[in-house]
């Protein structure tokens, strides 16, 4: 079988990306990490890139017309590079359809909540806020809309009594960085459909 080539975009720390290069290097991922996007060049997901010999495209937003500008140079990017998936890890910027169109169905993402609850940022002080008892981590495709794309997997976390936001978000990048590369890898061995809005996942 062909491995799938993936593009990651991250705008600042990167664990998840890391994640993913090491599933690839241990052979739990049948993949290719072929591209890294990030808008910040300062982002400590550049040198995780650098250090994992993955190819980088550093945009600045500032330096394009508008999103769009810059959001078709991604396209080229990722076409030349033949990307089969997008692969969304703490990129901070909206996404429109000059991406989601080509791409609709194989551009995911994840996000430290249990959508549809606290979409946007902040979403694991959100869940404090609200005095939830449980929230987690949701891997989705991507659509037009804020965290609102059809739901491939999801993890819950409890929320204990007395802990801070930083005990949570401890929690929950735990489970990310088992997640991503697992939902992945299902890609990978074309165990997931999309119907509608509904995601199946063959486990068989
Ligand atoms: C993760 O918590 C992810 O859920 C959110 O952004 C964060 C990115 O973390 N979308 P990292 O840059 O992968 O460490």
């Amino acid at each position: 079988m062909e491995r799938l080539r993936m593009a990651v975009f991250a705008t600042g720390n990167g664990s998840n990306f890391q994640a993913l290069v090491d599933a690839i290097q241990e052979g739990q991922l049948h993949a290719t990490m072929e591209l890294l996007v990030c808008d910040r060049p300062t982002a400590k997901v550049v040198e995780r890139a650098e250090q994992a010999g993955v190819d980088t495209f550093l945009f600045h937003p500032k330096q394009y017309a508008n999103r769009e500008a810059y959001e078709m140079e991604i396209l080229k990017q990722l076409e030349e590079k033949q990307i089969d998936l997008v692969v969304l890890a703490g990129y901070m910027r909206i996404i429109t359809e000059t991406l989601v169109t080509p791409y609709y169905g194989r551009l995911i993402n994840i996000h430290p909540s249990l959508l549809p609850a606290f979409p946007g940022k902040d979403a694991i002080q959100q869940a404090l806020d609200y005095g939830t008892k449980v929230t987690g981590v949701t891997v989705h495709f991507v659509d037009g809309g804020m965290d609102t794309g059809p739901i491939i997997a999801q993890r819950a976390v409890a929320i204990d009594e007395g802990v801070q936001v930083d005990d949570v978000t401890q929690s929950v990048q735990r489970i990310e960085r088992e997640l991503y590369p697992q939902v992945v890898q299902w890609f990978c061995e074309g165990r997931i459909q999309l119907i509608d809005r509904i995601v199946h996942i063959n486990h068989s």
